[in-house]
């Protein structure tokens, strides 16, 4: 490294124990955003977090209200000269269920392997957590920053950032930024270095299709009445072909093709197919004909159904038709597609199917924009050199599959490039049972993160 940083590194090697210790303690608070009853333990997370960034010397740490789970936001801006970093990341974690496939319960954190198990662990409380003591190593080594920094870690990620444009909005007087860097993505297949340049949009629905006022004797009325499971059967066949081509009209519309080039870069990154279909579980890859796995994930849209339900479930048999029966839709987005746009075609679609003597609804539930960014900003390439200098290996450059509101936001509401700069191993379980992070992607993120900060310090400026 160009610039000493070993007074860091031996704070660090000292404070480990603690530092894992602290991310444990994170990790207990079930701060799942999608359920109501869980409205208490988000607090306790913002309030966990504004109690250590402002222990480690940020200041205006604050539990930041809006009309959904808060935001916390501490800055520290002493760096005379030096550009301003907006950080970003969620506390929030998705629910669960099914939770007897966990092998100890989500919120008691199980340290085993190398690893930190538990919900949160990489998605996202691990990475949010790296991020404080990064700072904290720095203050309390060098007693300063060598950049700006502005936290904003949010709690709705998980559930669909319904609150955050206008917390943006309403907060832009503190949120003055050269760069944004977010740390809510993960490295390559077989756990190398990468850095993110792309994410897909989302655009999640539900479809409601109510039949009878309760459920009938299947004798009785059976040829009588329209099954809505049925119905809701033939709804869902008729958005995609049976070789995944979504098959909503006008849905490919304002897709972007892919360059010859973006093809070759597609094409350079070494997955391994054979290990990606093991580690899945199934017989076979499958998806849109003509396109790579990782083009299939990174640059082509989807539609897929989340959940499906109506009628009986129980053991044994229960001869009914269901009064209603139910689907969560959602689909993920590419360049240049609108979500809204997207909604209602989709919309427009189902309504369209002949499904007779039932009643058909479909609601938006949340939606977010894709982002895609290039490699050529001085920024981009630090954050690379930062990785290499931890990490040992030249990163990747990635277009992932799932979605950060947040990413878009900045770019379009406050014109800020977006550096996803994140560390999780891409076994990571996230949103699944079993959920963990790597200690040793842990820990070489807070080194990445603290000679980022020096990187950016240096760019010419
Ligand atoms: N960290 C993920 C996003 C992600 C996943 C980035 C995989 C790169 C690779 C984020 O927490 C997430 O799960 N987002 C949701 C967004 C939704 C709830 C609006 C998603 O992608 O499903
Ligand atoms: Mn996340
Ligand atoms: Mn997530």
């Amino acid at each position: 490294m160009p610039y000493d940083l070993s007074a860091i590194e031996a704070f660090l090697a000292a404070t480990a124990p603690e530092r894992l210790e602290d991310y444990l303690d994170f990790l207990r608070i079930p701060s799942i955003s999608t359920l109501s009853q869980h409205g208490g333990d988000m607090h306790a997370a913002a309030a966990f977090l504004v109690e250590r960034l402002t222990r480690w010397g940020l200041e205006h740490a604050e539990v930041s209200a809006t009309p959904g789970h808060p935001i916390v936001y501490a800055d520290w801006l002493h760096a005379e000269g030096a550009p301003t970093v907006l950080v970003y990341g969620h506390y929030d974690v998705q629910p669960v269920d099914p939770l007897d496939l966990w092998q100890r319960p989500p919120f008691e954190p199980r340290v085993e392997n190398g690893r930190v198990y538990a919900r949160g662990a990489a998605d996202d409380k691990g990475q949010v957590h790296l991020h404080a003591w990064a700072a904290r190593a720095w203050l309390q080594t060098e007693g300063r920053l060598p950049v700006n920094v502005r936290y904003v870690f949010e709690g709705e990620e998980e559930s669909g950032s319904t609150n955050f444009d206008g917390w943006l909005e309403a907060n832009r007087h503190r949120l003055d930024a050269d760069i944004a860097v977010i740390s809510d993505t993960g490295f390559f297949e077989g756990n190398h270095p990468a850095i993110t340049i792309g994410l897909r949009g989302l655009m999640y629905a539900q479809v409601d299709v109510t039949g009878p006022t309760v459920d009938l004797h299947s004798g009785s009325y059976g040829g009588n009445v329209q099954n809505p499971a049925i119905a809701l059967a033939r709804i869902i066949s008729a958005l995609k072909t049976e070789e995944g081509v979504v098959a909503i009209p006008g849905f490919y519309d304002e897709v972007r093709q892919l360059t010859s080039r973006e093809h070759e870069e597609f094409a350079r990154l070494p997955l391994d197919e054979e290990a990606f279909v093991a580690h899945l579980g199934v017989p076979a890859l499958f998806g849109e004909p003509g396109f790579l796995p990782l083009e299939r994930r990174g640059a082509r849209p989807t539609l897929d159904v989340n959940g499906i339900w109506g009628g009986f479930q129980g053991e044994g048999s229960k001869t009914i038709i269901p009064a209603h029966a139910h689907a969560k839709i959602s689909c993920r987005l590419v360049p240049d597609m609108d979500p809204q746009r997207t909604f209602e075609r989709m919309r427009d679609a189902i309504l369209a199917v002949p499904v007779p003597g039932v009643r058909v609804e479909v609601s938006l539930i949340n939606s977010g924009m894709w982002s895609l960014t290039g490699i050529d900003h001085p920024a981009m390439k630090a954050a690379a050199l930062s990785l290499e200098a931890v990490f040992g290996e030249e990163p990747f450059y990635l277009r992932e599959g799932g979605s950060i509101p947040a990413a878009a936001s900045f770019g379009n509401l406050l014109g800020l490039p977006v550096i996803l700069l994140g560390f999780t191993n891409p076994d990571d379980h996230a949103h699944a049972p079993n959920e963990s992070m790597i200690i040793a992607n842990y820990e070489g993120g807070v080194r990445t993160v603290v000679h980022y900060w020096q990187a950016l310090a240096d760019l010419p400026r």
